[in-house]
């Protein structure tokens, strides 16, 4: 349980009313060195050519395609089979591009969601995890590695690793006579985004399809009038965005000043992992640059349009992971034919997804929830037990 359940319920029974108002409204727990040691790595389901999370996703998958249609499909038969207990929701619209010679195009956005069991909708806050999954018309045959598949994997992976301490977490409030759907008010949600890329000039009506849609709907659905959120948009209690990641060496700047402290968890989790040998691709430049900057000196170049601008202009907290160089721009491979499955770096890719699953748990107070006893199995090459408990959770 959270230091923050905790002192509730040592105030409410000490009827210290006055220190509740002062409770965080966003806790954060940190997790330990053995928790962070034995945060699974993605490994072979990361293989770009037969991976069972990255390569389905490493084709062509332009809006209105064949390719499209089936990343949608693995999306969806990854959560029926390995996250049941998520719940899938799709916010569909169409829209005329500049290429589509009047005709609608359909964009689909794919919701997956996670509440403590029993609670109501409208009370829940949700950290929300995005990438886009379509890819750009052009150049021919154009994949999208970092643009956004391996995003998309990574929040994949992150989420899978994290569901059994979910549950772990919400049995053992239970077990203590503490009512998850009462008390737990924190889901977590990943948004699949379509149709961010423009058919032909970005520009605000050829870009952004898919979020802008969303966020115009998800702005008006409105809860039961009694909820503690007015609507879903305004549940969301901080937006990640993950684009442009998979290349080496990334360069992630903070660009907003009420979430730098989110930014700032990020980076502790970066040095601790670093400086704890988990990470593969080694001992380069840190990529959360302004982590030792603090909210107000915190100077972020370039206004950089992405899916978070939709719901950023109407007010959801937003947190812009993007490797982004002043001066100097994106990745190299960036929109061009060589962003594919090859120029990812995969020692990097992989830690991003190592790093994203530490950051969802701080968030979700998971510590002391994960399994450490597969971890020590493992280390001492108990290989056929660890298959034995992995078969569970595997795809
Ligand atoms: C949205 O699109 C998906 C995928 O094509 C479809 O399965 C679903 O029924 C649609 N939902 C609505 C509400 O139209
Ligand atoms: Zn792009």
């Amino acid at each position: 349980m959270s230091s923050a359940y905790r002192s509730l319920r040592g105030c409410l029974s000490m009827m210290c009313l006055g220190l509740l108002f002062l409770l965080p409204a966003q806790a954060y727990e940190k997790l330990s060195d053995d928790t962070l040691r034995a945060l699974p790595r993605p490994g072979r389901d990361f293989d770009i050519h037969n991976g069972a999370l990255l390569s389905p996703i490493l084709q062509t998958r332009v809006p209105g395609t064949a390719g499209h249609t089936a990343v949608l499909q693995h999306f969806v038969d990854f959560f029926q089979t390995t996250l049941p207990k998520w719940e899938i929701e799709f916010q569909n619209s169409t829209a005329k591009t500049p290429i589509s010679k009047g005709k609608d195009v359909p964009f689909i956005n794919f919701i997956a969601t996670r509440d403590p069991p029993g609670a109501r909708v409208g009370d829940v806050e949700r950290l929300t995890l995005v990438a886009h999954y379509d890819s750009k018309l052009e150049p021919k045959g154009f994949i999208g590695a970092i643009d956004s598949a391996a995003p998309c994997a990574m929040i994949m992976h992150a989420m899978r690793s994290i569901d059994d301490a979910l549950d772990r977490k919400w049995a053992a409030m239970k077990a203590q006579g503490i009512d998850p759907s009462l008390e737990e008010q924190r889901g977590i949600q990943v948004f699949f985004l379509d149709g961010e890329e423009a058919f032909k000039d970005w520009s605000t009506s050829d870009s952004l399809y898919g979020a802008r849609a969303m966020a115009e709907s998800w702005d008006h659905q409105m809860y039961p009038a009694t909820s503690t959120f007015k609507t879903p948009l305004s549940a969301i209690s901080l937006f990640v965005l993950l684009d442009l990641l998979g290349s080496k060496s990334p360069y992630i700047q903070s660009y907003y000043p009420t979430t730098h402290w989110a930014y700032q968890g990020l980076g502790t989790l970066e040095q601790r992992l670093r400086s704890m040998k988990l990470l593969k691709a080694g001992s380069g430049e840190p990529w959360f640059i302004d982590s030792s900057k603090d909210s107000h000196q915190i100077k972020p170049y370039g206004g950089i349009q992405d899916d978070h601008i939709p719901f950023l202009a109407r007010g959801v907290e937003i947190l812009h992971l993007i490797d982004f160089i002043p001066f100097k721009g994106f990745p190299p491979v960036w929109h061009t034919s060589k962003d594919d499955g090859e120029h990812l770096d995969m020692d990097t890719t992989e830690d991003w997804s190592v790093l994203v699953t530490a950051f969802a748990a701080e968030w979700m107070e998971l510590e002391g929830y994960f399994d450490l006893l597969e971890h020590k199995l493992r280390d001492e090459g108990i290989e056929a037990e660890v298959v034995r408990l992995n078969k569970k959770t595997e795809l």
